[in-house]
């Protein structure tokens, strides 16, 4: 007996739905693999942004200029007063995902409550940070960031394209 197209149908979509889930589980940046420049990364929130913020315009718009992590909050804010509209909770994954995988990372001038949200790192190691950089005077490449203690080099590396100095 074949099987009936709906059963099969059934079958496949449950199997996406668990790789989905387990994709999920394993953090974007433990990959240590940098997203090329101008896409969206995989990661969560990603579906959030593309559904809220290309009603009114290409996606494109996102991910063409280079901002920091002010120059976001600034646009965010100016896209609400546009008339963007999402839940309070869609807002915190807008947020999340447009700092934590789009937003330009200052390493040598940003904030610990900044670089959490940027390096998606606990308050702790983004104060960590904040006083090797204290210490150490401003970082120079990608291996000076490596060296804070606790910092992953894959989380690092994952962020390659988006550091500045
Ligand atoms: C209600 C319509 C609307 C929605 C929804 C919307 N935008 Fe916009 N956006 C605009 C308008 C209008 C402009 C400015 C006009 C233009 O440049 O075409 C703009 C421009 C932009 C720009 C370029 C700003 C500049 O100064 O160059 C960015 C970046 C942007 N939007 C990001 C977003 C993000 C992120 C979201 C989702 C949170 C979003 N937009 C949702 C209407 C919208």
């Amino acid at each position: 007996m074949r099987p009936s197209p709906f059963l099969l149908a059934l079958v496949l979509a449950s199997t996406g739905f668990a790789i989905a889930i387990g994709a999920q589980t394993a953090p974007a940046d433990a990959s240590g693999v940098a997203p090329a420049p101008h896409t969206f990364p995989d990661a969560p929130g990603k579906d959030t942004v593309l559904m809220a913020c290309a009603a009114c315009h290409s996606p494109d718009y996102i991910t063409d200029a280079p901002r920091n992590a002010k120059g976001w909050s600034d646009i965010l804010d100016m896209m609400q007063a546009y008339g963007a509209t999402a839940t309070d909770a869609e807002w915190a994954q807008i947020k999340g995902y447009i700092l934590g995988q789009i937003a330009q990372v200052e390493v040598n001038k940003a904030t610990a409550d900044d670089l959490q949200k940027l390096l998606e790192v606990d308050a702790p190691l983004a104060k960590a940070i904040v006083d090797y950089r204290t210490a150490n005077g401003n970082f120079k490449t990608i291996d000076d960031v490596k060296k804070v203690p606790g910092l992953a080099a894959n989380k690092v590396d994952y962020r390659k394209n988006r550091l500045e100095f």
